[in-house]
């Protein structure tokens, strides 16, 4: 088989964009973080005003048009950032300011049409891992591989808690915990493309594995497809 496409999805901080970029790099494929995407709509959406202490949902609908999305590799490290309108936003939209608003962004259908049709566009010739919520679901309903990744809250929000206090943001590991709850509880309710694990996914439970060990046995699955 030439060139196949990889779906990973899963609850938030199960290490999906991890492994997944890790995977693409393996396989000279490209990766593509769909979770930086929403989050980058819905910074767009807090520096607008149509999010916050009141929503305005109809009016950052009528200006979805104006919201400019990009993926550019950083030339010293390789790695593709989120440029949003020609700015680069690539450690703001991992804030918590951002975390607290985004699954409210992401359950807002014609927020999920116009990034769910870019993502299509970027996948469209293969070689490609995509991370996200509904990519083996809803982007790429035949991607050849599935993973849906989980782990306990515990551990995701340990991660997380990691992540955030490296990057020098003050967060308690209560808040934490409570938000990689609460954004699981809204993308698995809400009504359109609800988080869930597509049939012929492969789930994967990566509490207690090391980096190396998730690698090395999704790296075998990858092979035997292709
Ligand atoms: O992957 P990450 O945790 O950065 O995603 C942030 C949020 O974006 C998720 O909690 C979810 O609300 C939304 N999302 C989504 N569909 C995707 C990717 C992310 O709804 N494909």
């Amino acid at each position: 088989m030439g060139k196949i496409t990889i779906a990973v999805d899963g609850y938030s901080s199960t290490g999906k964009s991890t492994i997944a970029k890790r995977l693409a790099a393996a396989l000279g494929y490209i990766y593509v973080d769909t979770g930086a995407m929403y989050r980058a709509v819905t910074l767009y959406a807090l520096d607008n005003g149509f999010i916050g202490t009141q929503d305005d949902i109809s009016g950052l609908v009528k200006v979805l048009p104006k919201i400019k999305l990009k993926f550019v590799p950083n030339t010293e490290t390789g790695r593709s950032e989120m440029y949003l309108n020609g700015k680069n936003v690539e450690e703001e939209i991992r804030t918590m300011k951002v975390s607290r608003q985004v699954s409210k962004v992401a359950a807002i259908g014609e927020v999920r049409t116009k990034l769910v049709e870019m993502q299509q566009q970027m996948g469209k010739d293969k070689g490609i891992v995509m991370d996200g919520r509904d990519i083996g679901t809803v982007v790429f309903p035949d991607a050849e591989l599935k993973l849906f990744m989980t782990a306990s809250p515990e551990i995701r929000a340990t991660r997380r808690y990691k992540e955030l206090l490296d990057k020098g943001e003050k967060v308690t590991f209560a808040e934490v915990l409570k938000n990689v709850q609460e954004r699981d509880r809204i993308d698995s309710t809400r009504s359109i493309s609800p988080l869930k694990k597509a049939k012929d996914a492969i789930e994967f439970d990566n509490s207690d594995m090391g980096l190396e060990e998730q690698f090395e046995r999704i790296h075998e699955f990858a092979k035997r497809v292709i």
